[in-house]
């Protein structure tokens, strides 16, 4: 969900060689020099993909429930000439200078928070990392009076992760700022979501029509709700499958297969999602031991067999390894893990630089 907007939301998706909206009148960011990012080919140029709309006419990135495949294809494309900004020798431009971003992380993180801070440092952002356990939420101050008396500061972003759903929601009706959701209880993680799709279409060149089996605790992971909801608007097969005690009651009705059977959700599949068992959001017994739920839902070798054989294998991180995937298949060669984590940074620099309000024609000089 962006949101936020003064304006009327840009409509559906539009395709190729369809005219484009009229840019907003929003005061872009200071835009790196054209000579600074090049522009990149777009991958799904020649595949009838949908048109990026000209800029994000949303405040907030709270979640990808409503964001058109026209604002979906805006952030890969832009991530996509970003990219380029981290092979370089002096990986830095000056795309958000003067602005300050705080990342208010409630939870932990290892990838999401230093992938925002070096994405946040790439576009010289500066940044303030903000953690529970050296201020005075550990006092028992409330998340709006941290949140306020942060913003007191005038920060122009806060990029928050917290275990209540709905929290960046909240911040979004009492702040100022931008606000970016990394991740709400198990509600969403739009960024996640966002860096899986361009590493796909980066392996495929495409997201439409493929085969996406998702595999594991989609019940309690907020991935897996940013990638339904992402993979259905761009037009991918969605097919789900874990322990009944662990696949919410809504799949069929947002337009998935479902099965319980590991090796009929990977028969054929081009994309294979493994997700964590979170036993931090379980309130027990979901299913009896670890080892009965890698028989009957880890990925092995064997099983990746049973998948195209340009299949791609993902996962957000962290695994269990030896719970829902192998070690061979987590280093194999069909194993994209560490891809997802580089194509991060692009992906958050390209949603700050959008927010921020700047362009992909500005990108491109
Ligand atoms: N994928 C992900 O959100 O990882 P972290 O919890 O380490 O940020």
């Amino acid at each position: 969900m962006l949101e936020g907007s003064d304006r009327t939301r840009e409509g559906a998706a539009r395709t190729r060689g369809s005219a484009r909206p009229r840019p907003a009148g929003r005061r872009p960011a200071a835009r790196p020099a054209a000579a600074e990012v090049e522009p990149a080919a777009r991958p799904g140029e020649a595949k009838g993909e949908p048109e990026p709309v000209a800029r994000l006419a949303h405040r907030h990135l709270l979640g990808m429930l409503g964001v058109t495949a026209g604002e979906i294809t805006l952030i890969l494309d832009t991530a996509k000439s970003l990219a380029e900004v981290s092979t370089r020798a002096i990986k830095k431009v000056p795309a958000l200078r003067g602005k300050t971003i705080v990342n208010f992380f409630m939870e932990p993180s290892t990838r999401t928070r230093s992938s925002f801070e070096i994405a946040e440092k790439r576009l010289s952002a500066d940044t303030l990392n903000f953690s529970p356990s050296t201020s005075s939420v550990v006092k028992g101050e409330s998340l709006l009076d941290t949140a306020r008396n942060l913003e007191a500061m005038t920060p122009d972003m806060i990029v928050i992760r917290h275990k209540a759903s709905g929290a960046p929601h909240f911040l979004a009706r009492h702040c100022r700022s931008n606000i970016i959701n990394a991740g709400d209880g198990a509600h969403e993680h739009p960024t996640q979501a966002l860096l899986d799709a361009f590493t796909i279409r980066e392996k495929k060149g495409r997201l439409a029509g493929l085969r996406v089996a998702i595999v594991g605790d989609l019940m309690h992971s907020r991935v897996f709700r940013s990638n339904a909801f992402l993979l259905k608007t761009m037009g991918a097969d969605v097919i789900a499958c874990g322990p009944p005690t662990l696949l919410p009651p809504e799949l069929p009705r947002l337009g998935m297969q479902v099965t319980y059977r590991m090796d009929e959700a990977v028969e054929g599949a081009d994309v294979i999602m493994m997700l964590r068992v979170q036993r931090e959001r379980q309130r027990g017994g979901a299913f009896p031991t670890a080892r009965e739920y890698y028989n009957l839902f880890g990925l092995t070798s064997e099983r990746v067999r049973r998948a195209r054989s340009d299949v791609i294998i993902m996962h957000p991180g962290p695994m269990n390894r030896g719970v829902e995937i192998d070690s061979a298949v987590a280093d194999g060669p069909y194993s994209v893990i560490l891809d997802q984590v580089t194509n991060g940074v692009a992906v958050r620099m390209a949603v700050l630089y959008l927010l921020a309000g700047g362009t992909l024609g500005e990108l491109a000089g």
